[in-house]
């Protein structure tokens, strides 16, 4: 791996603002690494800059791009620590598979967000729930207007220090209109057009008073699917609850934390289809005490109220009841140092 001179310079001028937000405060460093001619070139750590791309590059017309999300934590570690890159390094291939794009080594994708995160220790925040939001990205970057798969590709790490996305409860609207992935689609991985193709939703969803639309199944709009960047989770009967990830919904790095540590706390959990219609009566009659949302970026953030677009609210017998709060906790604790690494899902960062 390469780093350019200006580097360290660009970091120790570098000041964090008082307040962080999320995603807002990009780090002065980024990853670059390229693929043509069917091979990978060396990994460069570079100052954080603008990019240069050609107006007919591939991604710009055909959405060849694929993305994903970690973090890097300071909390009570001696060294900034990441949570389990190397599933985000799978799914990241997983997500070119599905895209046409090459397949970027488990090492590479690993040197990239350990040497970012390394290089940026000291702009590394160290409050609870903060953390430093790192975004690999790759896109295809052939100048040509054909429709075709690139022939060659950018990947990037970049990074923000930040805070927790969500902080407060989510009110979330069951979207029975339009639908965010279908069978055979892209749902199941981390290909960028999702999110675009969630924007009208969300932005309709904020619009009306709710935070958030609530995805059903494409083919009979039933089933609950996902939030537009998050895992849905409800505890029904003491029970956990969380739709299967077959097919058209993202398998979160945090989904399977939260399935894991449930499991490890003796909280029961079932991953299957889960009736809207079904739940929100469940809601109702308080059999259904608790829901949440998770990724990486919200951690666990409870959900308040499930509303639908007639006015119909469901409001949850418990916000931040007493399973989201645990798991939340025992999954922050692990991330921020303060409980042992007891699953083994945390990788010191280093250059
Ligand atoms: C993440 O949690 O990393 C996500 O992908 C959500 C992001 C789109 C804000």
């Amino acid at each position: 791996m390469n780093v350019h001179p200006e580097l360290l310079p660009a970091i120790e001028r570098f000041e964090l603002p008082d307040e962080l937000g999320f995603g807002d405060t990009l780090a002065p460093v980024m990853y670059r690494l390229d693929y043509a001619d069917g091979a990978w070139g060396e990994g460069q750590l570079l100052p954080y800059a603008d990019i240069s791309i050609d107006p007919s590059a591939k991604v710009l017309h055909f959405a060849q791009v694929v993305f994903e999300g970690l973090k890097a934590y300071r909390g009570e570690h001696a060294q900034v620590k990441l949570f389990r890159p190397h599933m985000n390094a799978a799914r990241f291939n997983r997500s070119c598979a599905r895209m046409l794009m090459p397949e970027l080594p488990e090492s590479l994708f690993i040197e990239g967000v350990s040497a970012v995160s390394a290089c940026v220790a000291p702009l590394v925040p160290g409050l609870p729930g903060q953390s430093l939001y790192l975004r690999p990205l790759m896109f295809g970057t052939q100048p040509s207007l054909g429709l075709a798969p690139s022939d060659r590709f950018t990947f990037l790490v970049i990074a923000s220090p930040s805070d927790a996305l969500i902080t407060g409860a989510l009110r979330v609207v069951v979207e029975r209109g339009m639908t965010r992935a279908s069978t055979g689609g892209t749902g199941n991985v981390k290909a960028s057009g999702n999110y675009g193709a969630s924007l009208h939703s969300s932005m309709a969803a904020t619009d009306s008073g709710f935070n958030q639309p609530l995805w059903l199944d494409a083919r009979e709009q039933k089933y609950i699917e996902e939030l537009s960047a998050m895992n849905f989770f409800a505890v029904i009967g003491g029970e956990l609850h969380t739709p299967g990830t077959g097919g058209t919904i993202l398998p979160g790095v945090t989904r399977d934390s939260v399935i894991a540590l449930a499991g490890d706390l003796g909280i029961p959990v079932r991953e299957g289809r889960i009736a809207i219609d079904t739940l929100l009566q469940q809601i109702r009659s308080k059999q259904c005490t608790e829901a949440f949302a998770c990724g990486t970026a919200a951690v666990i953030a409870p959900i308040s109220v499930i509303g639908e677009k007639d006015g119909a609210m469901y409001e949850l017998a418990e916000v931040s009841g007493p399973v989201a709060n645990r798991l939340r906790d025992e999954l922050l604790d692990i991330q921020e140092g303060r409980a042992p690494d007891r699953f083994n899902w945390l990788y010191t960062a280093g250059m």
